[in-house]
């Protein structure tokens, strides 16, 4: 039987450029498909900021020139086999150079235009002939307009389908419509209301929200929330009219990285059976390493993310000294992003010696010794479409302290004293006191119940956060859109 040919294009993938989470899903899915069936591959940009251990790796392929916005631009293709997946780049160091795969938005909504044009317009030069397109957030938004527009006549397009995924609907690729015609070359016929128009502005995230035929998110309680006017960033109304498309399959992790038993980046390697002893043996290696006070029953809180508001940072700004005052906690943080939360954490540094460390950085390393090392991980979200933070704290028996929203809804269980059920601790409301009770509830148990505490730690351990499901769900949609194409060609 012929494969199916899925092509995913994407903005960042793992291990070649990361910003949050979406370069860990595009790097780890597509290892998971059944190779028998599907034949998966990737296509994303190739930026001067790559690291060039990864970059010399990139093998030339051939290059041409396709005109976009007034002028031929060239377009080099790379490629580079990891794992068994195939991964196209693409090179322009006209758009794609700087220290940083994202800039301002302004000059980010031209270069990923260019990116969605260009990854089309490269594929007969390639030879690959997908079935399905696969994209992922705004950046790739143009993907499933610009099939419908300048490629809908090439036969070598002939009835593409296209899913697209919302990994964070907070970005859109907002500008102005004169400024968007220009910079994406599409005609006014896009810009009404029904199409790419939205608030008065061009909407990159809407061309696909509108023109894709499926749209997916990363939690079954986010494809609801998003229907929802809190959380759907003024596109609920459309997600609603939309519902029978959309669908949530939750995000899994890349179990062979994130291994406590062969992890080389963390000091003591461990497995379930002894993951209690181990665990307490990395902590206080972490507390040596970070400058906090060695105490091996010192309840120990982390967190590694970036720094924004999405993360929930005002509730624990808001209590941060009370949650101090509790005896014997110490709060590791690992994270960059907006400065007043930057400075808070490095404030409370300053404020409480040995007991808050505040590391203001991006280190994939030492985010593995926290996952490993803490007792438990705070991450109480306004909203998480996913979420793979958890999922790593989970995998390395660090129990999670969450908001009840999104994937941290769909992915923790919440600790039940009496049936001693549960992976973790969760509270429901936006609101600093009900995660400040949560937060002492957590300890209580650490403190007083070291039975169910290091029971739960072993449930943490053994929940199954591979792709293995998630990726067969996947595989259904496209064998469902599958379907349709052939009775389409009927
Ligand atoms: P988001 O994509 O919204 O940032 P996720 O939880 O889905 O949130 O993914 C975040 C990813 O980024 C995780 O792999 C996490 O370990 C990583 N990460 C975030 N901040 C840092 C940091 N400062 N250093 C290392 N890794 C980080
Ligand atoms: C986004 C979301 C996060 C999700 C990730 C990968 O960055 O904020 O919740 O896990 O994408 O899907």
């Amino acid at each position: 039987m012929e494969k199916t040919r899925v092509l995913f294009a994407a903005s960042e993938c793992v291990p070649f450029i990361k910003t949050g989470g979406l370069a860990d899903v595009i790097g780890s899915l597509p290892k998971y498909y059944n190779r028998d069936k599907y034949d998966v591959r990737v296509i994303m940009p190739r930026y001067t900021c790559i690291k060039d251990i990864y970059r010399d790796q990139m093998e030339y392929v051939t290059h041409f020139y396709t005109g976009f916005r007034f002028r031929e631009q060239y377009i080099g293709i790379f490629r580079l086999v990891l794992n068994g997946v195939t991964f196209y780049f693409l090179d322009n160091e006209f758009y794609f150079s700087g220290s940083w795969p994202y800039g301002n938005t302004y000059d980010d909504i031209e270069k990923f235009a260019f990116f969605s044009r260009a990854a089309l317009s490269s594929l007969p030069v390639i030879g690959f002939k997908p079935d399905i397109i696969h994209c992922h957030d705004w950046q790739t938004g143009l993907v499933p307009v610009y099939l419908n527009d300048y490629f809908q006549g090439d036969v070598f397009f002939h009835k593409v389908k296209t899913i697209f995924t919302i990994h964070n609907l907070k970005f859109q690729g907002v500008w102005n419509i004169p400024t968007m015609m220009e910079k994406t070359g599409l005609s006014s016929y896009y810009f009404t209301n029904d199409k790419l128009e939205a608030y008065d502005a061009g909407n990159m995230l809407k061309g696909g929200l509108v023109y894709a035929d499926r749209i997916t998110t990363v939690s079954d309680t986010y494809a609801e929330e998003i229907k929802t006017e809190f959380y759907g960033e003024g596109m609920d109304g459309l997600l609603r009219a939309k519902q029978a498309k959309l669908s949530g399959i939750v995000n899994g992790i890349d179990t062979a990285v994130y291994n406590p038993e062969d992890d080389t980046d963390i000091e003591v390697n461990y497995t379930v059976n002894d993951c209690i002893e181990k665990k307490r043996e990395n902590k206080l290696l972490l507390q040596k390493e970070l400058g906090l006070k060695e105490d091996k029953d010192a309840f120990v809180i982390g967190v590694v993310s970036r720094l924004t508001d999405q993360k929930g940072f005002d509730l624990i700004e808001c209590v941060m000294s009370e949650i101090l005052s509790l005896e014997n906690v110490q709060i590791a943080v690992l994270g960059t992003g907006e400065r007043k939360y930057e400075d808070m954490f490095r404030y409370y540094e300053h404020a409480y010696p040995g007991r808050v460390s505040a590391n203001i950085f991006y280190s994939e390393a030492l985010s593995h010794r926290i996952y490993a090392s803490c007792d438990a991980f705070l991450m109480p979200s306004l909203f998480e479409p996913c979420g793979l933070s958890q999922l790593m704290s989970l995998r390395y028996g660090t129990l999670p302290i969450v908001r009840e929203t999104g994937g941290l809804k769909d992915t923790v269980q919440p600790y039940n004293e009496y049936t001693g059920e549960g992976t973790g601790y969760s509270f429901r409301n936006y609101n600093a006191h009900e995660m400040l009770k949560i937060v002492r509830y957590a300890k209580e148990t650490y403190d007083s119940h070291r039975d169910a505490w290091n029971a739960m730690v072993v449930r943490a351990m053994e929940q199954d956060f591979s792709w293995a499901a998630s990726a067969r769900k996947y595989e259904a949609l496209y064998d469902e859109l599958m379907e349709e194409k052939r009775s389409e060609e009927n």
